[in-house]
């Protein structure tokens, strides 16, 4: 089990593990959809990520190599769902666009692809989740998703220092 981060090393961690994702333009397209309140996508999946990397570095046995990137892209089904003409079944059926799109688009493991659709069980109810990272991104997405609707901006300095990676990454 490793030692608790600080907020600085969970979003170097977050950034030296997942780089090629967060500096790809087409992971920026999640800002353009509102999720929860006033969190877009990009923010939500930064949260749930967030949760993931805390916990799941000190777990036995989590490979953050399929958890990160399956964090990250887990909602990656770029529309907005409170649009009235977003595609049918959002519920039962967005976990299988995200993990459509991010394959498309990005090279990760195939049991983060798995562990994207079946993020939204039991909907639906064959989708089942399988291996400890797929259950705790399951997880983690219910906890922040709870958290992001009642007000609360978890992470808010590690989406911070993040930030800074990134756009120095980007200067480069
Ligand atoms: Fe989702
Ligand atoms: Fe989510």
């Amino acid at each position: 089990m490793q030692k608790k981060l600080d907020s600085k090393s969970l979003a170097q961690t977050l950034f030296d593990q997942c780089g090629s994702i967060l500096l790809h333009p087409a992971f920026d397209k999640m800002k353009s959809y509102c999720q929860h309140g006033d969190f877009t996508t990009y923010d939500h999946v930064l949260a749930v990520t967030f949760y993931c990397l805390k916990h799941g570095q000190r777990k036995k046995g989590v490979d953050l190599d399929v958890l990160l990137p399956a964090a990250l892209l887990h909602d990656y089904f770029l529309y907005d769902w409170h649009d009235e003409h977003h595609p049918e079944h959002h519920a039962t059926q967005h976990a299988y666009y995200a993990s459509i799109n991010a394959l498309r688009e990005f090279d990760i493991p195939h049991d983060a692809v798995r562990a994207i659709l079946t993020h939204m069980y039991p909907l639906p109810f064959h989708r089942v989740p399988k291996g400890k990272e797929a259950w705790m991104l399951w997880h983690y997405d219910k906890v922040s998703a709870f958290r992001e609707t009642f007000g609360g901006h978890p992470f808010t300095k590690e989406r911070k220092e993040l930030e800074e990676l990134i756009q120095k990454a980007r200067q480069k």
